[in-house]
């Protein structure tokens, strides 16, 4: 969590900040700061809120003046959302400042060292022990900046992305990582830092991407050193070059981004099967899956990890790979994994779902995996992200940057992309035959126009909106396939209207959801022809006796549902198998309507981040 941006060169450092700072605000947005060197001294505004606060505040602060700075925007990790807890953080002395995105955990031991040294602290951070540890080890051991750096950061324990600069020593800054993202732009004479490259995007498309345990030392004037942080060794930098377009970061006449990325679905799905599904030669082809196929096909079953909406991709799959592919599936919480001691064999395939590929319980299921010698996948959307590097082999989803913390685009190209793999597999195995795989390919390609049909109920779904905008709770249900849609459909409603809502399989209603219902509740049944229909219909007509409202999701031109339904949201027919990707458009549209009118911050909904790189 937390966004990190700075910068070092010929320009004037605050606005490529604070539009930077924009740009990242979907990893925190409780409290923002900028601190820049003007020249003579060091300028520090920081504030409680979001970034737009920040820039209230620094009008009347600092003079905003400088060609070096650093700036960040948080989620509280370590104290509460403060004034004095935001970042940036200064040293004692006043010379060093730092920003920082991660958890020093062993930072109560380091400050009470520090403490008996007569250090003193302003804030709960744990960030500001760290720059004081910093200062303390640069007189100690009467070393640069860097090397300062780099012993601080060995007796640390924990993750982080730091940046952080001397007053003294202006034309110098120093970058570290742990488990926490950190690129480095590189321009003409000028350097971008920041926690992905939409910060800096309009000013270079190079990029270096810190590995773990790598430091940088960027002078302005003499370029930028890598090195381990363990040994000290020098590492020679690659420089990427970015793919990302200032577009594909903008809201592009949409309100939200969340509404942009669910209009985007349709170019979404189809940028995810692009080059990797060819009907007329009834084949699919993905790279990472042809170059591992004894892998797949040796697997004693199929182990898949996530969190959130991941998660629930993750369940959808379940289906998919076991009831095309006959592969055993095992779908955990990677939160839960990590920590259970699970049994993990070494023909044990383990799939890893994050669109971040940042996500910290995620990642840390997957060094397990990998320590006990299980072939690992990353299905992931942020290309290069620290998942995509950490695991054997992989797909991207290819979704474009999702920046509404609300995740849409995300879920349906994992679907896509999970999809794809399980049909791959399923004619490797022969639990396809060749005319099912053909009639999946060919609805595999029908499906962005659906998507798009779909999203044409937008104005209907505006009204039925409306109408429970004001319900206090709200129930999912939807059986096989839709079981994870309805749970999917549940967290959108939840983290951005704050409305409560459970997701369940709509058999178990009657296992004790069901007391809930009486005539205020609301609850959406997936009822799309195909898979359970008739048994959905039977839970229907149960709701309908115990006068629940009942918005049903049909198939079109439906009859049967819409004679019990308070409300039908029709979607176009497709196989069983690639009904949530459909399913799932109505349910993404209905709770964004829901938060725009209770007038709740779509795109930044409280207490969330984009990427949960803190356990
Ligand atoms: O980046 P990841 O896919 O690993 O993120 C996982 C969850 O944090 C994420 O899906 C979260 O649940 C979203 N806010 C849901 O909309």
């Amino acid at each position: 969590m937390c966004g990190i941006v700075g910068y070092i060169g010929h320009r004037e450092a605050y606005p490529i900040i604070v539009e930077g700072l924009k740009r990242l605000e979907y990893r925190g947005y409780d409290s923002a700061g900028i601190a820049l060197f003007d020249g003579k001294d060091l300028k520090v505004s920081k504030t409680k809120g979001k970034v737009v606060d920040l820039e209230e505040l620094s009008e009347k602060e600092i003079s905003k003046h400088g060609k070096l700075g650093i700036g960040h925007t948080r989620w509280a990790t370590h104290g509460v959302p403060n004034d004095i807890n935001s970042h940036p953080h200064i040293s004692n002395s006043g010379d060093l400042v730092i920003i920082h995105n991660g958890i020093i955990e062993n930072y109560a031991s380091l400050k009470k060292a520090l403490t008996l040294r007569e250090y003193t602290f302003k804030s709960d951070t744990d960030t500001e022990v760290l720059v004081n540890l910093i200062e303390d080890v640069k007189k100690q051991e009467k070393v640069k900046l860097g090397k300062a750096v780099q012993i601080a950061l060995n007796q640390v324990i924990g993750a982080y992305a730091i940046t952080v600069f001397d007053k003294n020593k202006p034309e110098e800054v120093v970058v570290a990582r742990l488990g926490s993202p950190l690129a480095v732009g590189i321009g003409e004479d000028e350097f971008f830092i920041a926690s992905d490259a939409s910060p800096f995007i309009e000013y270079t498309k190079d990029a270096i991407y810190l590995e773990d345990e790598e430091m940088a030392i960027i002078r302005r004037h003499k370029g930028i050193k890598v090195r381990k942080i363990k040994d000290d060794s020098i590492v020679a930098p690659y420089i990427q070059k970015l793919q990302l377009n200032l577009e594909e970061i903008e809201k592009g006449g949409f309100d939200h981004f969340m509404l942009k990325e669910i209009h985007e679905q349709p170019k979404a799905i189809s940028d995810t099967y692009r080059g990797r599904l060819s009907r007329d030669k009834a084949i699919i082809k993905m790279a990472g899956v042809e170059d591992n196929m004894k892998k797949f096909l040796n697997a004693n079953r199929i182990i898949i990890v996530a969190c959130g909406t991941s998660w629930h991709a993750g369940l959808v799959a379940e289906y998919i790979f076991e009831d095309l592919a006959r592969i055993p599936v095992e779908v955990e919480y990677a939160s839960e994994f990590r920590y259970r001691n699970p049994v993990i064999r070494e023909d044990d395939v383990l799939i890893a779902i994050s669109q971040s590929g940042e996500t910290a319980d995620t990642l840390a299921a997957i060094k397990l995996a990998k320590s006990k010698g299980a072939f690992v996948f990353g299905v992931c959307n942020v290309v290069g992200s620290s998942i995509a590097r950490e695991t054997d082999a992989g797909a991207y989803t290819h979704a474009g940057p999702e920046i509404g913390v609300a995740s849409t685009k995300a879920f349906t190209t994992q679907i896509t992309v999970l999809t794809l793999m399980a049909l791959r597999l399923a004619r490797a195995k022969g639990t396809i035959n060749s005319s099912d795989f053909h009639r999946h390919l060919l609805e595999l390609e029908m499906i962005p126009k659906k998507v798009e049909e779909a999203l044409k109920s937008d104005a209907h779904i505006r009204i039925i909106a409306d109408i429970y905008k004001d319900a206090p709770n709200c129930l999912y249900l939807g059986r096989g396939y839709n079981f994870p849609v309805a749970l999917e459909g549940a967290l959108k409603l939840k983290e951005i209207s704050y409305i409560h809502a459970e997701g369940y399989p709509a058999a178990e209603m009657k296992h004790g959801p069901i007391a809930l219902i009486d005539e205020n509740m609301p609850i959406v049944v997936i009822a799309t022809k195909k898979g359970h229909y008739e048994k959905v219909v039977s839970n229907i007509q149960e709701i309908k006796s115990r006068k629940g409202k009942i918005i049903g999701i049909v198939t079109e031109g439906d009859t049967q549902v819409r004679e019990l339904a308070d409300h039908i949201i029709e979607v176009p027919e497709t196989l069983e198998s690639l009904s949530p990707l459909l399913n799932t458009i109505p349910l993404q549209l209905l709770s964004y309507h829901i938060a725009v009118m209770l007038g709740k911050n779509v795109d930044q909904p409280r207490n969330l981040a984009k990427s949960v790189t803190v356990e």
